[in-house]
């Protein structure tokens, strides 16, 4: 039984983990579905039309796109810039000394940003802009507080404002966390003060809010995709190999029932 209980206890304490490593954070599940090929190339088609001028995804070739049905001649037409080859990666012209001026931070390559923050951090994160005047861009981020990146897509999803509110007691704190519709975050600020920190919208934009977390579950979909584009083979490959088992579930019982039948 020793064994059991030690594999019991790793269970729970990963899972207890994955709620604590963003504690008092409240993220929004990101509806991604990674084999849904026309919201892969919506995907593709926002990330080169606004994060492509700022974030490269280096180890993103252009001719991996074909892999969502997008032909060659509609990649060079709509989604490549005119001096990229084909089979170059995606980069961006512009230098990362200009950017560390211009922003205080480069924006970093976002090749293996899902792997390394993950989709609902992503998708969180591309919600949780918020009007803010003291920030030098304009904008903060509920997700990532004092970030340098501005928020490209507000004219979409309009302006949020943060709204606080405060609590004396920890536990109604996180309990308001979890009530929450959408994101939410605690903070502690002395050991009778917890803030709670939702958004609200203040301004619409050109997109319904349903229809800019569409847009931007798309955009998270493409790079949970280009994090690891051969998990979908795998997927495939897997429920593949599932059917087979299956089908050969069925002539192994028929043999052993007809093996059986004999000694019964
Ligand atoms: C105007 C330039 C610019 C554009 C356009 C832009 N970003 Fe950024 N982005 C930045 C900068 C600068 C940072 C670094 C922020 C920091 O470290 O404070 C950043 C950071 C990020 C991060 C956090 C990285 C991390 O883990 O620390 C993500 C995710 C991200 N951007 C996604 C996007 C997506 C998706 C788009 C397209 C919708 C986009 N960005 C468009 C400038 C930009």
């Amino acid at each position: 039984m020793k064994p059991m209980r030690a594999l019991l206890g790793f269970i729970v304490l990963a899972a207890t983990l994955n709620v604590s490593a963003e504690s008092g954070l409240r993220l929004e599940p990101a509806p991604a579905k990674r084999l849904d090929v026309e919201s892969l190339q919506r995907g593709a088609r926002n990330f080169v039309n606004y994060c492509l001028n700022c974030h490269s995804a280096q180890y993103m070739r252009y001719n991996r796109l074909t892999d969502f049905a997008i032909s060659e001649q509609e990649i060079r037409d709509n989604l490549m810039f005119a001096t990229d080859k084909f089979g170059s990666t995606m980069t961006v012209a512009m230098p990362k000394a200009d950017a560390v001026a211009w922003f205080g931070a480069a924006p970093p390559d976002l090749s293996v940003e899902a792997r390394v923050r993950g989709k609902d951090w992503l998708y969180s994160y591309l919600l949780a802009f918020y009007r803010d005047e003291k920030a030098v861009t304009g904008w903060n981020n509920l997700v990532f507080n004092n970030v340098s990146m501005p928020h490209v897509l507000w004219k979409l999803s309009g302006v949020q404002r943060l709204v606080e509110t405060e609590y004396e007691d920890e536990g109604k704190a996180e309990a308001a966390v979890t009530a929450a519709k959408g994101l939410a975050l605690a903070e502690r600020i002395n050991d009778h003060k917890y803030v709670v920190k939702t958004l609200t919208q203040e301004a619409s934009g050109t997109m319904r809010p349903v229809e800019y977390a569409a847009f931007v579950a798309d955009l998270v979909n493409y790079l949970d995709y280009i994090g690891e584009p051969v998990r979908n083979e795998r997927i495939k490959i897997g429920i593949g190999v599932l059917i087979y088992l299956g089908i050969l579930l069925v002539f192994a019982y028929a043999l052993k029932r007809a093996y059986w039948k004999d000694v019964h």
